[in-house]
């Protein structure tokens, strides 16, 4: 089976690749760099020992689109390219509607045009909200994002299912990522966020290399186990692997599931740096901050329907993800 990986060259996608090859898949890249690198690509194929045909294309754009399915024959679409911040997608809401909307509405034109009927799409837990209930299940009722990033992966979901719905030969996968961390256990592939890094793992790494002074932990008052903020931490190569389960099921069962990629467990922010700091043998400073706006004080998947629809179940623990994080960063304080 030939697939085709939009924003395949970033943190999420390159791992996903790995384990496509790994197993047998053919790999065809379409990405723009607007938030990733080259390097990642030659990277795959040196882990892999096999070749990957990339498409330096921004996927908004319907003739180099267009062009790559008439020089491939893709049989499955995994869609990982949109933008992803969510403080900036506050400040630029249009531009994020307009890209990652743009992207998918493209992206299903070309494939219904070349009978493509396999779609997993990259969403996140943060379509359940702030009003539902902790751990969250597939069957809750989705009101509403808190941010327009989060509001582009819930319209993306619903125009999934709507054109499902209308195509009895589409399948399509919702993947609902938790928190995902970690690095590729080769040290080689890893997430190289540009500037100051937005998400906790990102931030941790940069202070344990010394290029942050200090890590600030959003607030210490939280009603959880030791009050600061829970999440579900799952290392990148589960979440891969999760994506490789989920093609296999699309190519099976037709219409659309949304299904949970997340550990079923919480991890508090210092557990997390305290794991880190033992893992590694590092110590990581910080010091605690005011409550970051828009966060929630936990959350944490239900992941039994993976394990039933997909037969998936998380393999590696926070220590895998804390030392694998710190392999790559040791290797490449830079990134790319
Ligand atoms: C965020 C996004 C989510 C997105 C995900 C990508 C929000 C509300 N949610 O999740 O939509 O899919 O990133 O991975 O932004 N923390 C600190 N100090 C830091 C950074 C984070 O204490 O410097 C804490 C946060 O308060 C939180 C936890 O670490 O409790 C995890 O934060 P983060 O890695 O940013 O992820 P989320 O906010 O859960």
């Amino acid at each position: 089976m030939k697939v085709l990986l939009t924003g395949g060259a970033g943190y999420i996608g390159s791992h996903t690749c790995v384990e496509l090859l790994n197993q047998g898949f053919e790999a065809v890249i379409a990405d723009d760099f607007s938030n990733s690198k080259p390097e990642a690509v030659k990277r795959i194929t040196e882990i892999t020992g096999k070749n990957v045909d990339l498409y330096p294309i921004d996927i908004c754009g319907k003739v180099a689109l267009t062009k790559l399915f008439e020089e491939q024959k893709i049989d499955a679409v995994i869609h990982f390219a949109g933008f992803k911040a969510v403080g900036e997608s506050c400040q630029k809401p249009l531009m994020y509607y307009r890209n990652n909307l743009d992207a998918t509405l493209t992206l299903l034109e070309v494939m219904k045009e070349f009978n493509v009927n396999k779609i997993v799409f990259s969403s996140s837990a943060t379509v359940y909200g702030e009003n539902n209930p902790i751990p969250y299940v597939e069957t809750m009722p989705i009101t509403g994002c808190t941010n327009p990033y989060g509001w582009t992966k819930l319209m993306i979901e619903q125009i999934l299912k709507d054109t499902a719905n209308a195509d009895p030969d589409l399948s399509a996968v919702l993947l609902r990522y938790f928190n995902p961390i970690g690095a590729h256990p080769s040290g080689r592939i890893g997430e190289d966020p540009s500037g100051i890094p937005n998400n906790l793992l990102p931030y941790v790494a940069k202070v344990a290399t010394g290029k942050l002074p200090k890590l600030g932990i959003f607030g210490d008052d939280y009603d959880t186990v030791d009050g600061t903020g829970v999440r579900d931490y799952i290392h990148v190569v589960d979440l891969a692997r999760g994506h490789v389960a989920a093609l296999q099921y699309a190519d099976t069962h037709k219409g659309v599931e949304a299904i949970n990629l997340g550990s079923g467990k919480g991890h508090s922010v210092l557990e997390v740096v305290n794991t880190f700091t033992r893992v590694n043998n590092i110590p990581v400073p910080y010091e605690i901050k005011p409550r970051r706006a828009g966060d929630l004080p936990e959350f944490y998947a239900n992941a039994e329907k993976a394990k039933e629809l997909l037969g998936w179940e998380v393999e590696y623990t926070l220590e895998d993800m804390c030392r694998d994080l710190w392999n790559w960063q040791s290797n490449n304080p830079d990134g790319y």
